[in-house]
């Protein structure tokens, strides 16, 4: 149990498959996949490149139709995008011709959110993100790692219920992408929100996540889904990202998902 507690299941997949094309042309991207996640988890799925982990999250993000099987989210069947989910990609795709401020402020005012609550909001999160005082500034103007957390300060802006992640942190460099996973943990802490992450870094998913789903390819299929203990200890992950890295429990941990995942020799190369 990644909690002490059971807590309530926000996302239910029961069976869900894709199949892209029909006839013998047709590709399996996704074979009846069931996959829970509670409120506040932060779950991350890994595989090898082409499993089916993009197309499991535009399936719950409503982008894309199963083919087959049900997405409850809070019990009730998605059918669309909505206000409930919000999407994080690995191309940052801030508005270039607006200022952070403003790219950030867009979910709050397609809410029709009042100015003075929406100006707070807006804050609140650039505060959170560390990117104030390059509130005024342009996409452009910013380093890759900065236009991710202004990426990410907008998609906390919409006030979801789940955060939806697709490998946002790929472009990045290694160290800025260290900083950028100790970062998502203590937003993730201090917003309490509920995160579905893509990575193919095992690593990464490990360090990041209460759990890790595996999936393979070929059809794509979920095959294994593994709880990290050491979750819950978010100050050390956040302050100490090394020592936990090279701590026994991340280390087994990161071993059995690698081992899970190695079994598939079936994939396109990583
Ligand atoms: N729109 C599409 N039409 C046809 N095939 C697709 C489409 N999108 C993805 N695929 C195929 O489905 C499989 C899964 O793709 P994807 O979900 O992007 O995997 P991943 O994100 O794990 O790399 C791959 O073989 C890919 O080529
Ligand atoms: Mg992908």
């Amino acid at each position: 149990m990644p909690f002490p507690q059971p807590r309530k299941v926000l996302l239910d997949l029961r069976d869900v498959s894709v199949t892209y094309g029909s006839g013998p042309r047709a590709l399996v991207a996704l074979d009846r996949a069931c996959l829970k996640v509670s409120v506040g988890e932060f779950v991350s799925v890994v595989g090898p490149s082409g499993c089916g982990k993009s197309t499991l999250m535009h399936v719950i993000a409503g982008f894309l139709k199963p083919t087959s099987g049900t997405i409850l989210l809070n019990g009730v069947p998605v059918k669309e995008p909505g206000a409930d989910r919000t999407v994080m990609l690995q191309e940052p795709t801030l508005f270039p011709w607006l200022s952070v401020y403003q790219n950030v402020e867009l979910g709050p005012r397609s809410r029709g959110v009042p100015r003075e609550q929406r100006r707070r909001t807006v804050q609140h999160y650039l505060d959170l993100v560390g990117l104030s005082d390059a509130q005024h500034r342009k996409p452009y103007e910013l380093s890759g790692g900065m236009q991710q957390r202004a990426s990410l300060a907008r998609a906390l802006a919409n006030d979801a219920d789940m955060l939806l992640v697709d490998e946002p942190f790929g472009a990045l460099d290694a160290l800025t992408r260290e900083r950028m996973q100790r970062e998502i943990v203590r937003i993730w802490h201090e917003t309490g929100k509920t995160i579905l992450f893509i990575t193919h870094d095992v690593e990464e998913a490990v360090f990041c996540s209460t759990s890790v789903v595996v999936m393979e390819a070929n059809p794509g299929r979920i095959v294994d889904q593994v709880a990290v203990p050491f979750s819950l200890r978010y100050a050390e992950r956040i302050q100490n990202s090394r020592g936990i890295k090279s701590s026994p429990d991340y280390i087994a941990v990161r071993e059995q998902v690698l081992a899970r995942v190695m079994k598939d020799e079936g994939g396109e190369a990583w």
